[in-house]
């Protein structure tokens, strides 16, 4: 495995000249687009690592699964599924054009952005910070990694600059998808988003996912089977956004991007895999990163399908 994964950065890192770094944030317009790394965790525990794995990057929309785990956790499926719906877009991952026309006006799912502000709104906790604490908590607690904290600099660039989500929230309370002050539910959105991780964070995630909410080492359940499944649909159908059906024939695993370039995914029963690569395809997919995934899943036969 070790020396599959090595071989495959090397293959494809040339990929990271078709990429650009995402610079709507403007501080992650700071990150190398020249890094590509992979951490991949198999249910033994066992870990391999290569290429560039000891970067550290923001969760961004990769926090979205864990959110909405929460919020499962919190409210139960019926409420959950009253304020986000369980369906693909086909539009990009941050697109309002639909949310005026949707009848009921709940955004169609929770992995692009209208939908994770939506689930993001239904965190419980006496107050913000509280509600951070317990997001925190799970991000801590499932990656097995104590230290997770969040990148102030990410996440005070995202606020300053954050207008599109924003104006996406701010229509979600006037057709009351979302209650309370818009402005709380978006700081604690961005705050959700710039946690900051490794791969083997994302790949500790990504087992854990895959082996359906339990904790290997404790043998003990932590989060429902059945959350857990609901979770991985949404990443297989709208987990890479506009290009999940793509990424769902090459590929053929549960997986979540993010625009920081990292990718975290589930192989059900056998691995959890965290790559990073901030060069970013016109999608705001890690570029060189899917192209690692597909030679990793041909060459292991990983397609669920
Ligand atoms: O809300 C945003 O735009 C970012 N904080 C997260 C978006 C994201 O990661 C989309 N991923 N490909």
């Amino acid at each position: 495995m070790q020396s599959l994964l090595k071989e495959l950065v090397e293959e494809n890192r040339h990929w990271v000249k078709h990429g650009k770094v995402a610079n709507y944030i403007p501080e992650l317009g700071k990150m190398d687009p020249n890094k590509l790394g992979i951490v991949v965790v198999d249910t033994g525990g066992k870990v391999y690592r290569a290429g560039d794995y000891d970067i550290s990057f923001t969760a961004q929309s990769m926090s979205k699964p864990l959110v909405l785990l929460l919020a499962l956790m919190d409210n139960g499926e019926e409420i959950v599924f009253s304020k986000v719906g369980k369906e693909p877009t086909g539009d990009p991952f941050n697109s309002i054009r639909k949310l005026e026309t949707l009848k009921p006006p709940k955004p169609l799912n929770p992995m692009i952005n209208a939908g994770a502000i939506a689930v993001t709104s239904l965190i419980k906790g006496k107050d913000n910070e509280e509600k951070f604490e317990r997001i925190l908590n799970l991000f801590r607690k499932i990656s097995k990694n104590p230290n997770l904290d969040i990148n102030k600099d990410v996440y005070l660039s995202e606020k300053r600059t954050g207008d599109r989500n924003r104006a996406i929230a701010y229509f979600l309370k006037d057709v009351n998808i979302i209650e309370g002050d818009a402005e709380e539910i978006l700081d604690l959105y961005f705050k959700q988003c710039s946690i900051e991780v490794t791969c083997e964070d994302i790949a500790n995630i990504g087992m854990f996912l895959a082996n359906q909410g339990m904790d290997m080492e404790l043998g003990e359940t932590l989060i429902p089977k059945y959350y857990t499944q609901i979770v991985k649909t949404f990443m297989v159908t709208c987990g890479m956004y506009d290009a999940s059906g793509e990424f769902a024939i090459n590929v053929g695993i549960p997986a979540k991007s993010g625009v920081s370039g990292g990718i975290m995914c589930a192989v059900p029963n056998r691995m959890g895999i965290g790559v990073i690569g901030p060069a970013l395809d016109s999608k705001g997919n890690s570029i060189a990163g899917v192209k690692v995934l597909e030679g990793l899943s041909k060459k292991l036969m990983l397609s669920i399908f």
